[in-house]
């Protein structure tokens, strides 16, 4: 059976992902100010994690293990990522490879709109940042999934990225077409496979479904993505500046008005 274009392109693209360097976008989507939407969705995880070092986490679509290395330097040891590409997977390995410190980290082939691979509750802690739970292209079914892999009581976090954000990029690159099929279907193609766009509103109603309690929604970032790339990037390079604009972000980036238009959407839940 062939490969999901998204698997594909994610394989070959692995090598250069932890530097930056990814397939070419059909439109302008940087403008995302990586470095504030990375702090918000980080500031989220740890607000949430137990504090046994000792829990068994599952990263799923984690990629190279960005996330999951950050908890292992936490003391966090035991955790799985699980990722469709084999080419992530493999950089994540070699991620850990060379980090030189000891952990229990496993790396496993697995959809997330099916993980087969993973018992039901057996997780004290699941998250899934940037994407997978679009680019699977069955959000209900990958949410019903994390929900089944969590033991009840666990916080389960996903984020992925907001629909009505792109109408004004792809608009910008002429796709007028597409911006009609987007808000239709919460499809768009920024790359050369499909993503399936949410609103929080819709985030939610598959949180509920799945049987996880939404405690909080949030946007990642709500403002700076909206500003000028260069003059953010001259703004973010003074410590000080940085610190204060991370502050209005913090202050203001669960305000539900806010969230649809942010960057990513994260949203917090917990399995009853
Ligand atoms: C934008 S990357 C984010 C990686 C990582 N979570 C991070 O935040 O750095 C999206 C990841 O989702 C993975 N992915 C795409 N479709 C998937 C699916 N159906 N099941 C599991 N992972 C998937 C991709 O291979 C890729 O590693």
């Amino acid at each position: 059976m062939p490969k999901p274009k998204v698997e594909e392109i994610f394989d070959k693209y692995a090598k250069g992902y932890s530097s930056g360097r990814f397939a070419p976008s059909r439109f302008d989507t940087a403008r995302v100010a990586f470095s504030f939407a990375d702090a918000i969705t980080w500031h989220f995880i740890t607000k949430y994690l137990p504090k046994r070092a000792s829990i068994r986490i599952l990263d799923a679509g984690g990629g190279d293990g960005f996330w999951a290395q950050k908890l292992v330097e936490l003391g966090y040891k035991t955790i799985v990522i699980s990722d469709l590409s084999q080419g992530m997977l493999d950089e994540a390995e070699k991620r850990f490879q060379k980090l030189g410190v000891a952990h229990n980290v496993g790396f496993i082939k697995s959809d997330i709109a099916d993980m087969k691979e993973l018992d039901s509750d057996s997780f004290d802690f699941v998250f899934s940042q940037y994407d997978a739970v679009s680019l699977c292209l069955k959000p209900a079914k990958a949410m019903k999934e994390l929900a089944r892999v969590a033991k009840p009581g666990t916080y389960v976090i996903v984020s992925l990225d907001t629909k009505f954000r792109r109408v004004s990029e792809m608009v910008e690159a002429g796709l007028i077409d597409e911006v009609e099929e987007l808000l239709k279907t919460n499809i768009s193609y920024d790359y050369e496979f499909p993503s399936y766009n949410l609103t929080w509103e819709e985030l939610a109603e598959y949180y509920e479904k799945a049987g996880l309690t939404v405690i909080e929604v949030v946007g990642a970032p709500v403002f700076m993505h909206q500003v000028k790339e260069s003059i953010l990037a001259k703004l973010e390079a003074n410590p000080q500046i940085r610190e204060r604009l991370l502050k209005i972000e913090l202050d203001h980036c669960t305000n539900t008005s806010l969230v649809n238009f942010a960057g990513h959407l994260q949203m917090i839940g917990r399995k009853e």
